[in-house]
């Protein structure tokens, strides 16, 4: 049956496992296959170029374990390569991060000024500025690249007071912007969730891409009738371009209970 069949997730690395914590809460009975290019992470400073042949090759690499519908995690990738995926593969759904976070970010202001962080490649994209300016021509987009913030996390960087720092340098930028609403355009971001709480105060929305496309991700599957509800305990599979015990130590800092990672080589997908 098709609906037994596992969600494909890739990512640059160890981030999309962010977005598939979302899915598991939202999906509890899903099998799901998580792929993470550790090798050739980061996509945020990469060409246009590379990023469509790496997605290319990650999806090349899900497909090949017979899944029913591929979730690209990665904002960077969803910026650049999510409709070149869509022509290049058509037999099953492909979906990005993208549309989902902007949608929300469109329902969610109320003084139509919203603020996008993201890496250097999605702000360069313009991706998240478009699609919300697509739904509603009136909202004023705020973009700011935070490339540091991606290593910060991956190292599990843990003082307090220097991450602080760092990001106020780079969200003072919102200061005279008056925001009401900011996406988090990057698979890393909500790990430092209340950093950024702590900067705005509570009277801000922050979008969290993960979690908005796992409520339309249930919607989709369930009308096209691919939802997994089966009672049997989910199968997670993790694979990386990497080395499997590096993944197995870093996932940690990202989600809970990863007890085995086989690692790949995706050059040949
Ligand atoms: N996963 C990437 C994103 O969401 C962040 C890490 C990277 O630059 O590869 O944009």
């Amino acid at each position: 049956m098709n609906n037994k069949k596992a969600i494909g997730i890739f990512d640059s690395g160890f981030g999309g496992l962010t977005v598939m914590s979302e899915i598991i809460k939202e999906m509890p009975n899903e099998n799901i296959i998580y792929f993470g290019d550790n090798a050739r992470t980061p996509y945020g400073n990469k060409s246009s170029k590379l990023i469509k042949k790496y997605s290319l090759q990650d999806a090349n690499f899900l497909l090949s374990k017979n899944i029913k519908v591929i979730l690209i995690a990665c904002n960077t990738s969803s910026s650049y390569a999510l409709s070149f995926l869509r022509k290049k593969i058509k037999n099953i759904p492909i979906y990005g991060v993208l549309e989902t976070g902007a949608f929300a970010c469109v329902s969610k202001t109320k003084n139509n000024k919203v603020g996008v962080i993201a890496t250097n490649a999605t702000i360069k994209s313009n991706s998240y500025s478009n699609y919300i300016k697509h739904i509603n021509n009136n909202i004023d987009v705020y973009q700011k690249a935070c490339p540091l913030l991606v290593p910060i996390v991956e190292e599990g960087f843990s003082n307090k007071k220097i991450i602080k720092e760092i990001i106020s340098e780079y969200l003072k930028f919102f200061d005279d912007k008056s925001i009401d609403t900011l996406m988090l355009g990057c698979t890393h971001y909500p790990i430092l969730f209340n950093y950024f709480t702590e900067y705005f105060g509570k009277n801000i929305n922050i979008i969290n891409s993960g979690f908005e496309i796992a409520k339309k991700l249930r919607f989709d599957l369930e009308s096209l009738d691919l939802l997994n509800i089966s009672n049997k305990k989910p199968k997670y599979s993790y694979y990386t371009s990497d080395n499997a015990d590096n993944f197995l130590e870093i996932s940690s800092l990202f989600l809970n209970n990863i007890k085995s990672t086989k690692s790949i080589n995706i050059e040949k997908y």
